[in-house]
């Protein structure tokens, strides 16, 4: 058993509790790979931002979980040297079974998502209940979810999404003892949410009633990923071929970052921006093959991008 405060991490109780009364929202970004984990942490040390480092299953298989554990060790040793000492956590993204959330809890994560949002309703209630109980005995916190979204989740597919009912949160929150809670209000996973065309609106009408029902409790927003279409037509122009899409846009994420909603997951336009870097280098200098000068680029590219969302979006610059 590693337990994360020996890795320097921290759970994330008292980020969302700050985050709560002071109107914005934590980061989570999703990592595989170092470029990213760098990308994350010079952005977040730059605006003096607590982060979240996300790990979902995929990840956890695609890049070693040792290795990603290591890493996220390192991240706080990296911030550090890099001049402020952010706090992080290390999330499991999208657990889908009470072993998965184990093994990470003991490889040293801080935090753990368990969505049973898929499963019928007493059946989340007891798994998120299981996954609490074990998790809070190492101080370790969880993320539940109520409500399904749209797109593909890891390992959790939904067609169309069903917005969480207000009615039920409370009594969710208090039998399962979550530390926060995942609801779906209208976002998606992907980078292909809405039809250009469309109206995508996130219902904070919704998000009013919940926040109603359970005042002050952390609340969390996936598939937050805005699409951004000059990077989706830089993918374009340089030879990708991405289908015509839009995500949610920034304004309406940054009026629910000043509500409850605590932490924002961006995943999807982080991989675009680094798309769009690493296409460029390919079409204009088509005799490069160093990695470093493709990868560098798309780091660049990664950070500016977090820093546009922790300034712009969810306002999490300065709280440290
Ligand atoms: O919501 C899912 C995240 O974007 C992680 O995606 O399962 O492909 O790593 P992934
Ligand atoms: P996006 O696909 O919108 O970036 O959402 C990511 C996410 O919710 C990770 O859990
Ligand atoms: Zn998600």
């Amino acid at each position: 058993m590693i337990s994360y405060k020996s890795l320097g991490l921290v759970n994330s109780r008292e980020m969302f509790s700050d985050a709560v009364v002071g109107g914005y929202a934590i980061p989570a970004f999703n990592f595989n790979n170092m470029e990213q984990m760098q990308a994350i942490i010079g952005a977040c040390v730059e605006t003096k931002s607590p982060v979240i480092l996300q790990v979902s299953s995929g990840a956890r298989k695609y890049a070693n979980q040792t290795l990603l554990r290591f890493m996220a060790q390192g991240a706080v040793a990296y911030a550090k040297e890099l001049g402020n000492e952010v706090p992080i956590v290390l999330h499991l993204d999208h657990g889908d079974s009470f072993e998965l959330c184990k093994s990470c809890i003991e490889y040293g994560f801080s935090s753990v998502m368990i969505d049973g949002s898929h499963l019928p309703y007493e059946e989340n209630v007891a798994l998120t209940k299981r996954v609490v109980e074990f998790a809070h005995q190492f101080d370790v916190t969880v993320e539940g979810e109520l409500g399904v979204l749209a797109g593909v989740e890891d390992e959790v597919s939904a067609a169309h999404h069903t917005y969480t009912e207000p009615d039920q949160v409370e009594d969710f929150v208090k039998k399962t003892g979550v530390d926060s809670l995942d609801i779906s209000i209208g976002t998606s996973h992907g980078a292909f949410k809405f039809k250009p065309g469309q109206k995508p609106v996130i219902r904070l009408d919704i998000l009013a009633e919940i926040e109603q029902r359970i005042p002050g409790f952390p609340i969390v927003l996936h598939g937050a990923s805005s699409v951004p279409q000059e990077i989706v037509s830089e993918i374009n122009q340089f030879g990708g071929k991405l289908k015509d899409s839009i995500g949610i846009p920034e304004d309406q994420l940054r009026k629910a970052a000043k509500s409850a909603v605590c932490k924002i997951n961006i995943d999807s336009d982080g991989r675009l921006a680094m798309t769009a870097a690493i296409r460029k280098v390919f079409a204009e200098k088509p005799e490069e093959f160093d990695p470093r000068k493709y990868l560098g680029p798309a780091r660049d590219k990664l950070k500016e991008l977090y820093k546009h969302k922790i300034v712009n979006v969810l306002g999490s610059d300065n709280k440290i």
